[in-house]
């Protein structure tokens, strides 16, 4: 039997109907969107038109133009941290970071001598909405949050975060890589200024997409610069979204087999791929509490993880641990500190990190039953 645990990293199955969008693009159409207005460029067009109104849709975006596309959700937080942050500016951002946030904010402050402040979560890895408002000041321009922890699964109060933000004047800019897809965003009531997302996670499309929401209002300085089919007599970027963020061809391929998913995701509703997640993760997190040797971290409510559970075995090294799940047992999860180191320190597993399970909408229980099989074996020897 082989199991795939690893839906944090990237969804390996995808809906049947992502692979026949995406073959029927590079078959049947494969222009390029937004240029041509041949046939084919046209009908190229219609697919990246309709991909951002779904997804402008699934947010409750009114406007669709603005949502960028970007390559993944690493180069959307890249635009929105180069994009916003200014010589001086201060920033806030929780301990359970990314490396898609530390690593950008770490040049900036080589290059824009910002300074940043990090909020520490919890054991739980929640963070605190009044921790987060006592690290405020006058010069804070961004805070910065994931929407859930890809370390421990933890979802975050962003809301009342974000609030706290808005109410000082200061953007926030949410890390939804983990979340969009099978956990309800909704734009219309979320104070959010800057969204960033992943096509391949929970929402099932291909790797290479990702994006970016920009609130209305706000520019900023866009990551790259070049061809977008329109003002084409300027050799100035146009102003206008989502052309000002989007050069060069984009992966009509990949946004092809987005907008496919998406049908998917509406069809079966974000509710009911929130119930699953819910249902079979609390099998798993029930299961992995009663392994001898076992200690699981994160919170072990449902209503608090997105199925993402982080465990380390007692005396036991997290990578050898994942090996034996592979080699004897065909299942395979992702060991080591995930690129969030920060997150470990909290936890109290650094620097070896953990062994991290995640399931995903297509995961069943007969899988679950037979990881928590595996594992206890594993540790009983
Ligand atoms: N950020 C992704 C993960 O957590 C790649 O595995």
């Amino acid at each position: 039997m082989e199991v795939y645990l690893d839906t944090a990293a990237t969804s390996i199955k995808k809906p049947d109907c992502v692979y026949k969008a995406i073959d029927n693009f590079m078959r049947t159409i494969g222009a390029s969107p937004g240029r041509s207005v041949h046939k084919q460029g046209i009908r190229a067009s219609r697919i990246v038109t309709d991909v951002r109104d779904k997804i402008a849709g699934l947010l409750g975006i009114n406007n669709s133009s603005h949502l960028i596309f970007t390559l993944n959700c690493t180069e959307a937080l890249n635009l929105a941290i180069k994009g916003i942050l200014k010589q001086g500016d201060h920033v806030v951002v929780t301990s359970l970071e990314h490396n898609s946030v530390m690593r950008p904010l770490s040049a900036m402050i080589e290059e824009r001598d910002i300074t940043v402040t990090r909020v520490r979560s919890d054991a739980d890895s929640i963070t605190d909405p009044d921790d987060l408002r006592n690290c405020l000041r006058p010069e804070t321009v961004l805070i910065i949050m994931p929407h859930a922890s890809n370390v421990t699964g933890t979802i975050q109060p962003i809301e009342e975060c974000c609030r706290i933000a808005r109410k000082h004047g200061i953007l926030s800019l949410v890390d939804a890589a983990q979340t969009l897809g099978c956990v309800s965003i909704d734009l219309t009531r979320l104070p959010i200024d800057l969204l960033a997302f992943s096509g391949h996670k929970c929402l099932m499309g291909p790797q290479g997409v990702g994006g970016l929401y920009i609130r209305k209002g706000l520019c900023p300085v866009p990551l790259k610069y070049g061809g977008t089919g329109s003002a084409s007599s300027e050799e100035i970027q146009p102003d206008i979204l989502p052309d000002k963020y989007e050069s060069g061809t984009p992966n009509t391929p990949g946004l092809a087999g987005l907008s496919a998913a998406l049908d998917f995701i509406a069809a079966e509703t974000i509710e009911k791929i929130r119930q699953s997640i819910f249902e079979i993760g609390k099998i798993f997190r029930d299961g992995l509490e009663t392994i001898k040797d076992v200690v699981v971290y994160g919170p072990r409510d449902m209503r608090f993880n997105v199925g993402i559970f982080s465990f380390t075995v007692k005396r036991r090294d997290p990578a050898e641990i994942a090996s034996e799940l592979e080699d004897r047992f065909g299942i395979m999860i992702r060991v080591g500190l995930h690129c969030a180191p920060s997150a470990h320190k909290i936890i109290g597993t650094f620097p070896e990190g953990t062994v991290r399970a995640s399931i995903g909408y297509f995961t069943t229980k007969e899988e679950v039953e037979y990881f928590l099989k595996s594992l206890a074996e594993i540790c009983n020897d």
